[in-house]
């Protein structure tokens, strides 16, 4: 049997139960980002289980230094696009810097318009012991809420930079915990960012809940990557973890400079791109016009000509 041939996806809507499932049965879960909907489809069809709009958006679609100046309405934008693309696999919307930290009905009311205006199945939020009391309240309003622990990039100053979060012994069991607090506080899946594999092989095994690695190693119960990271799309910085599956922003450059290039010499549009007027109107519509002293310069490279 070929080791390459392509499973068909399942039509079935991925839940959260779903997930669970994988877990238990020790299926490896397959996320990806995606902010616009032929990215979405294209997901969906390739039968990812789930498709996070992330934040990261801010970076890789709108030029932003880093995530915290995304908002609700560009996440709301981003989210309905992805969602008009989507039928089979699980969506969850990121909650931007500032959505969920003020105060516990800011995150309520944005989680559910996350829901109800986004289109999603499930929220994402950063942070561990600090946020239980949002995600607490988040759930009991019936929205599923994915947990983010490690590198947190809307604390990117407060971290000192992008940095490998969870290194030392002490730092590895702050984190442990918190990933058995947000298990506690009802949260039905967690997100892992750079860290140690050896921390989150431990947490993977010691949790009944999914832990989706990223920069984290093969011991979690699943993966994600930003899409435009493996896609290579995304040409300012690709951290060490990514695996550049495409190189599509040198593609992208290649053939605009073909596009230039083919309209400066004229070899666009060729015929097969115009469209062709029938010629015995066009016959009829010189005679008409010639009084009016319109010529129609012949092209050397169209079949037709009229003169
Ligand atoms: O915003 C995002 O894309 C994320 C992933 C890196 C997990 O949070």
């Amino acid at each position: 049997m070929s080791t390459n041939s392509k499973s068909v996806p399942s039509e079935q809507k991925v839940t959260i139960q779903t997930l669970w499932s994988k877990k238990k049965h020790g299926e490896p879960i397959t996320f990806l980002t995606a902010y616009d909907f032929p990215t979405a489809v294209a997901l969906d069809r390739s039968g990812v289980d789930g498709i996070l709009v992330g934040d990261s958006l801010g970076m890789v679609v709108l030029g932003y230094e880093n995530t915290l100046p995304v908002t609700m309405q560009e996440m709301l934008h981003h989210c309905r696009a992805v969602a008009r693309g989507v039928s089979r696999a699980h969506l969850v919307g990121d909650m931007p810097f500032m959505s969920y930290q003020a105060s516990i009905s800011d995150a309520l009311r944005n989680a559910g318009s996350l829901l109800q205006k986004g289109g999603m199945d499930a929220v994402k939020l950063e942070g561990g012991r600090d946020r239980v009391a949002a995600i607490r309240a988040i759930i009991s309003a019936g929205i599923p809420v994915m947990g983010h622990l490690g590198l947190t990039p809307q604390s990117v100053h407060q971290l000192g930079g992008w940095r490998i979060q969870g290194k030392s012994t002490q730092a590895a069991k702050i984190l442990m915990e918190d990933a058995l607090i947000l298990e506690d506080a009802g949260c039905y899946a967690i997100v892992l960012e750079s860290i140690p594999s050896e921390v989150a092989r431990l947490i993977s095994n010691r949790l009944s809940i999914p832990v989706i690695g990223i920069g984290a190693g093969i011991g979690c119960d699943g993966q994600i990557l930003v899409t435009h990271d493996l896609l290579g799309l995304f040409d300012r910085f690709t951290p060490s973890f990514v695996k550049k599956y495409a190189n599509l922003f040198s593609e992208m450059e290649q053939a605009f400079q073909e596009y230039i290039a083919d309209v400066k010499a004229k070899r666009f549009p060729a015929a097969e791109h115009s469209i062709s007027m029938d010629p015995q109107a066009l016959r009829d519509l010189i005679r008409e016009i010639e009084v009016q002293g319109f010529e129609l310069e012949s092209d050397d490279s169209q079949e037709t000509r009229y003169h």
